[in-house]
């Protein structure tokens, strides 16, 4: 199965960013349910693997923390535009669990992660936006504040695949305290 770990973000939250990009020419909005927050890509994995960082994640202590979005950015691939996402204000909170399930994941086996961890949100995928309307859409959310979130859990999802959009299940949640 093909796994990540993330967080779930409040309704609220995600009704409001999933309506940012609406109205961009070429964006893509991500389905409101579908939008997180990547803490650790695991990729496609054997079914004991997948049991062996559950196990791991289970056994993890991770403490709550409010979580805040700021400001917006654009991903590119050879030099085009290909997502946007809402950035995270510095949260040394966010980055101390993540590198505990870094670890966790490694403990599971896992190669470690070769990215370095860059927390966002993606909001939209991009195909062919014009490059002033995009220029403008950044700068008009450029200030982007969303109310803090409070963070008491992450979760382990599966993904798979859909026709439109990627399809994400929770398989796990791991209470923070
Ligand atoms: P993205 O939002 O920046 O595209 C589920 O696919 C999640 O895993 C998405 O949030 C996606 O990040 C992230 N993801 C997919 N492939 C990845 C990879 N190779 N490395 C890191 N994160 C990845």
């Amino acid at each position: 199965m093909r796994l990540f770990t993330a967080l779930a973000l409040p309704e609220p939250l995600c009704e409001a960013l999933g309506r940012l990009a609406l109205g961009l020419p070429g964006a893509r909005p991500v389905p409101a349910d579908n939008l997180h927050l990547t803490l650790r890509f695991i990729g496609e994995v054997p079914g004991p693997v997948a049991e062996d960082v559950d196990l791991a994640l289970s056994s993890l202590h991770g403490k709550g923390f409010s979580l805040e979005l700021c400001g917006v950015g654009v991903s590119e691939r050879s030099l085009r535009p290909v997502a946007l996402w809402a950035g995270v204000a510095r949260n040394r909170a966010l980055e101390h669990l993540q590198s505990k399930i870094e670890f966790a994941c490694q403990r599971a086996g896992l190669a470690p992660h070769k990215r370095r961890f860059m927390p966002h949100v993606t909001l939209a995928r991009l195909d062919n936006t014009p490059p002033d309307k995009l220029a403008a859409w950044v700068q008009a959310h450029s200030l982007l504040r969303a109310p803090p979130a409070a963070i008491d859990h992450f979760t382990l999802f599966s993904s798979r695949l859909g026709k439109e959009n990627s399809v994400y299940t929770p398989e796990a949640e791991y209470r923070l305290h």
